[in-house]
Parts: C-alpha cells; structure tokens; sequence
C-alpha cells in the first residue's frame, strides 16, 4: 500500500529491500484464531523473525466498529457500514480505544456483515501482494485468512487455546491497561464473540482444510513461537 501512511496496522518492516515485482505473489503466512487465542502475538513476532510485513486485520474491523459506536450508527446497518468501510483511513487503525472490549464486540457485530466484508477484501488482498518497501512476504492474522483472503497462503496457522486460557490471557492484558472489566465480563464477552464469529455465514471463523492447529493452552507465547518460526522455516526455508 504505497500511497498509505506507514506507520499503522502494527506493520513490520524488515530490513532487506524488496525482491519481487509488483503483482507477484509472496510467500504469505496467514494465522487465523478465535478471540484472544495469542494469533496477534505470534504473527507479529512470526513477520518480525522471517522479515515479513505484519497486517493485524482485527484493526481493520475494530476501526469500523469504533467509528460506528462513536457515531450513533445502527450496527446492522451493512449498507451504512460499508460505506464507512471503503472510507476507512489509515489512522482510523491506530485509535488508541482499538483494544476495548465494547469495540471488540462492536467490530464482531459489523465483520458479520457481507458487505462490510466486501468493502475490506480488496485492501487485505492489496497488502498482501504489495507490502510496505522491504518486505519480503507478508503475515496476517484475524478469522478468515486462511479460508477467503488468501487461501493460497503456503503456511496457514490456527492457533487456539481454551476459553478459560484465553480469558484469563485477555482479563490480564485488560487488567494491566487499567480496564475494570471482570475475568466473568471477559470470559463471557468472548465466550459471544467467538459464537457470532463463527455462526455468520460470511467468512465464519473456522480453520482452513489445510492448516495447521496451534493449541496453546499449554505453551508459553514463547514456545508458541517456536513452534511457527519451526513451521515457518519448514515452509519457507528460512
Ligand atoms: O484480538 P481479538 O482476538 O480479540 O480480536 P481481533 O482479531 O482484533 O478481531 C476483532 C473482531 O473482528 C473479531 O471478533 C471478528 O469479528 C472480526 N474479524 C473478522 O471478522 N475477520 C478478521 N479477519 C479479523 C477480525
């Protein structure tokens, strides 16, 4: 995305100078979990370790649902929203209230819509071909990766852990921002969040044919990314 500000998306540029023409498909990884499951985590450090570009698409639908709280919007409005969807500006991903629970559900509520979908499709795609100068193959995470946005992905990774993991992971991360939520609120946030993301019938969330299930209920983040980078290397021959 060359004619877009750099610095949003939580995007990782590695050092090397891009080989690749434009339009050439590059080795792409896409990492694909239920809320709170770590896929953020691992995918930025997974795109930092290869020298990949990083696309958290979460921010894409967090950005939406955010504006869409903010403006009074009707959240089942698809038309409405995927308007504002094709509007989207760089530095509506960078909102610093991306990682509150009201806009994770809010952006659960507008990613179910097709044509908010629609509208996002193109961009995904985009970055995935032509990444921030330098890169040398991209990382995505979110819900549909592996299955619509880039099913030809060489690697693709769903990472889950169980709902009690996965609260208490998010409860923390809440818990060290400030936010008063409970571990209960938490866990049955995400315990609706992971139903509506899974029942839509656009791009529910659900694991690719051909990926590879990453349970970390176990595993340390760290070991968690030893285990990708492992795979990664597998794949790509890093
Ligand atoms: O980080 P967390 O697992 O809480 O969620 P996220 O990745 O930031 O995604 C927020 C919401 O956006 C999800 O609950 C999904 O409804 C939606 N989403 C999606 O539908 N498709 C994606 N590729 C990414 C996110």
């Amino acid at each position: 995305m060359p004619d877009r500000p750099p610095v949003d998306l939580g995007l990782v540029r590695a050092p090397q100078a891009a080989s690749s023409p434009p339009g050439t498909r590059l080795p792409a990884v896409a990492v694909d979990g239920p809320v709170a499951s770590g896929k953020g985590t691992l995918g930025r450090r997974l795109a930092k370790a290869l020298g990949f570009a990083y696309l958290d698409t979460g921010s894409l639908y967090r950005g939406l649902g955010a504006i869409a709280l903010e403006q009074g919007l009707d959240l089942r409005d698809g038309l409405a929203l995927a308007d504002l969807a094709a509007r989207l500006q760089a530095s509506d991903f960078q909102r610093s209230d991306l990682r509150q629970e009201a806009v994770g559900q809010a952006a659960s509520q507008v990613a179910a819509m097709p044509d908010v979908r629609a509208a996002l499709v193109a961009f995904q795609r985009r970055f995935a071909e032509a990444p921030p100068s330098g890169c040398t193959g991209v990382v995505l995470d979110g819900r549909d990766i592996g299955t619509v946005i880039l099913p030809d992905a060489a690697l693709k990774l769903f990472v889950t852990a169980s709902e009690e993991t996965r609260a208490q992971r998010r409860f923390l991360e809440l818990q060290n921002k400030g936010d008063s939520a409970t571990y209960a609120q938490v866990l049955s946030d995400l315990k609706a969040r992971d139903a509506r993301d899974r029942s839509r019938t656009t791009a529910p969330l659900r694991p690719a044919e051909d990926a590879i299930l990453l349970d970390t209920s176990e595993m340390s983040a760290e070991q968690a990314f030893e285990r990708a980078f492992d795979l990664a290397s597998q794949t790509f021959g890093a």
